[in-house]
């Protein structure tokens, strides 16, 4: 079997297509403001590829760009500013944050009707309650991307590599609400290979260049990869070695071009749905 290639950037373009038709005759933009603290070379790409897109399918984005020494109070007072902006309908604060500050104290200052990523602990409450505000925009991608495959979920086994709170954790939980059995592997996973073995779904997401090999996939299985680790070279690479399990998945997402594209649509969508919440529109 050659796997058939999940097109996120493509997935990804019919998406804020659709968004940029329902917000062109809107008076006011949806309005989102990234927050970047200091000079991570891959947050830079990060929140620039967000505000490109912004602007390219109709919304107004505001980039602040704070020093890497601010201090937590001083964050907290952006973001409380931001909070009453009605300019902004969502807000982003680029993880993660310099030592000095304490990421939960930010994220959970950030207005709930405005927390377009979804990791206030009152969206992230909601998510586990089934009734989600906000769908961090990563976990969102994901599930979109196993949805548009057209295969059934329920009673499939789930395997996701990863615990983190933007990306695994909250996947489980979606993977969870579709009646997946899933398993969550990380670092302390005694046998890796053994529990991937078992997937219907693989969901890789720890930053560990071709950490999923094809000798851990099961024939059929479809395989999502959110890993991006920039290379020597330069050369973006994925948690999963692409040509040796394309043979074996009977979908795979490739890196760049999978997961990523989705990433940024899933904001968008996001920041649309907060901008008809607060607007009362649509
Ligand atoms: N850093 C890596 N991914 C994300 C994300 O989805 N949102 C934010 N705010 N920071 C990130």
């Amino acid at each position: 079997m050659v796997a058939k290639i999940l097109d996120g950037k493509k997935i990804a373009e019919g998406i804020k297509e659709k968004i940029a038709g329902e917000i062109s005759g809107w008076k006011k933009k949806p309005g989102l403001a990234t927050v970047l603290v200091g000079d991570n070379p891959a947050s830079k790409v990060y929140v620039s590829m967000k505000n490109v897109a912004c602007k390219k399918y109709g919304f107004y984005s505001r980039e602040i760009h704070l020093p890497e020494s601010i201090s937590q109070k001083q964050l907290l007072e952006k973001v409380a500013e931001l909070n009453k902006d009605d300019a902004i309908h969502g807000i982003l604060v680029q993880l993660p944050l310099p030592p000095q500050i304490d990421e939960n104290a930010i994220l959970s200052a950030i207005k709930p009707e405005k927390d377009v990523d979804g990791f206030h602990p009152e969206s992230l409450g909601k998510l586990i309650q089934g009734n989600p505000s906000f769908v961090p925009c990563t976990p969102r991608g994901v599930i979109h991307l196993i949805k548009s495959t057209g295969e059934k979920l329920e009673g499939k086994h789930a395997v996701i590599i990863g615990r983190s709170n933007i990306v695994g954790k909250p996947t489980a939980i979606l993977l969870l609400q579709e009646n997946c059995t899933v398993t969550v592997c990380h670092s302390r996973t005694t046998n890796l290979a053994e529990e991937v073995k078992k997937a219907d779904i693989i969901v890789a997401a720890v930053g560990k260049p071709k950490l999923v090999t094809k000798e851990m996939v099961k024939q059929g299985a479809v395989v999502i990869d959110v890993g991006t680790t920039k290379l020597a070279d330069g050369r973006l690479c994925g948690d999963v070695d692409f040509e040796g399990v394309k043979e074996k998945a009977s979908w795979i997402t490739p890196v760049p071009g999978g997961v990523g594209p989705m990433t940024i649509a899933m904001l968008l969508q996001n920041t649309f749905e907060a901008a008809k919440r607060i607007e009362k529109t649509g």
